[in-house]
């Protein structure tokens, strides 16, 4: 379907919408499911699902059901239990806490579900632990490896600071501290890596950055397999072998499809195809979220102005954080104003009436639904549901 095709439809499909409008594709959706899960199965894996990406319960359960999978990877311990609540069973929550209530929440799920939560710390041991003993239940725990490099072993470091974890000798030890607290039961690693799987590599005007880019992947694509066998082999010679590994993301899927390592693969931003999610060599998704804009001023020719649409993505502040402008083709952001806190001007090629709507896309993939309190559910022309985002439900779980 070309530009115009599309942007009539939506334009059709979100007629009568209160604008700004987050809406979501599921014809897209199910197109990018099929694409990011065919290697995973292909190579005999299983998919979790990162649910920071879609911040949406029913677009959750949506992309399990989809991709005929079960486990999720969730971002805050209060979202476990929510998750739990809703009946998921298979739950790792990535990133560490120790405060007492959010673990206890964490712990608590346990009752229902496999709540498992990703610690890299004698630290973390103890308040996880803790918080076990409080619930009376025996918590998974997945060690998170750092999987960043650097070449020579030592600088510069490529990729994400979180764990200071970086030999088998170094994973082994907090393992065997795991398997000496009753409390604690070790349910794998967590081995992602972010300089493969976080890096655009394609961004548009930026062929020096993407070929740099490019050697780094290429560069600590060994040293990730590497690493990742080492610590699986040195496990396993403690008698505390893994039962999953999980790495990837959805900028490094066909990578991590064929790590031999790793049991299952991580994939959540590229079910709605986030607009950074465009800049990459080695995959072409399709855009399945976005936001409208009611265009309200024509302040000069083939220039208008929509009402609200500053939605900043995270992360280092440069061009690519910014909303991209979407739909007519050939609208653009001016670039001394950018995206604004109540309004966002744009350049069009298509006359525009005011009154119409503009498309966008965040950079960022669960960003988004941080904005709006649902999500309109598009399929063709048409609204085919509604489904409330975790703001809309109340949540603010990092708020
Ligand atoms: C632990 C972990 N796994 C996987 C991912 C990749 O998720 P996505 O597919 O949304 O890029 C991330 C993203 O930050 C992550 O932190």
């Amino acid at each position: 379907m070309d530009g115009g095709a599309r942007y009539d439809g939506y334009r059709r499909a979100l007629a009568g919408e209160r604008l700004p409008a987050a809406f979501v594709d599921l014809d897209a959706v199910d197109t990018n499911v099929a694409q990011l899960v065919a290697p995973i199965r292909a190579a005999g894996k299983a998919l979790r699902v990162a649910t920071k990406a879609l911040r949406c319960p029913e677009l959750v359960a949506y992309v399990l059901e989809r991709a005929g999978a079960s486990a999720l990877l969730a971002y805050s311990a209060a979202e476990v239990a929510l998750l739990a609540a809703a009946g998921h069973r298979d739950i790792w929550l990535a990133y560490p806490t120790l405060q007492a209530r959010e673990l206890d929440a964490l712990a608590a799920a346990n009752r229902t579900a496999t709540a498992a939560i990703a610690i890299d710390s004698a630290e973390h041991v103890v308040a996880v632990a803790a918080a076990a003993a409080r619930a009376g239940v025996v918590v998974p725990v997945a060690i998170v490896v750092d999987m960043s490099y650097r070449p020579l072993g030592r600088g510069p470091h490529r990729g994400v600071r979180r764990s200071p974890l970086r030999t088998p000798e170094d994973v082994v030890a907090l393992a065997e501290q795991i398997r000496a607290r009753g409390e604690l039961r070790f349910a794998g690693l967590l081995a992602y890596e972010a300089q493969i799987a976080g890096l655009t590599d394609r961004a548009p005007g930026a062929r020096a950055r993407n070929a740099a880019i490019r050697a780094i992947k290429a560069r600590s694509a060994p040293h990730v397999r590497q690493l990742r066998r080492a610590c699986v082999e040195a496990l396993a010679a403690r008698g505390v072998s893994p039962a999953i590994v999980n790495g990837g993301g959805t900028g490094s899927i066909a990578f991590s499809a064929g790590d031999d390592a790793l049991t299952e693969v991580t994939a959540g931003s590229g079910f709605v195809a986030a607009g950074l999610f465009d800049d990459y060599a080695g995959f072409t998704l399709m855009p399945a979220a976005g936001f409208a804009l009611e265009v309200t001023r024509a302040p000069a020719p083939g220039i208008y102005t929509c009402a609200g649409g500053g939605y900043i993505a995270s992360g280092t502040p440069a061009a690519d954080r910014l909303p991209r402008p979407w739909l007519p083709a050939g609208v653009e952001l001016l670039a001394h104003e950018g995206a604004g806190e109540v309004q966002t001007p744009i350049r069009a090629k298509t006359a525009l009436a005011l009154g119409d709507p503009v498309l966008f896309r965040h950079a960022k993939a669960g960003e988004l639904a941080e904005h709006f309190n649902e999500y309109v559910l598009v399929r063709g022309d048409r609204v085919v549901g509604r489904a409330a985002t975790y703001r809309g439900l109340g949540h603010a779980f990092l708020g």
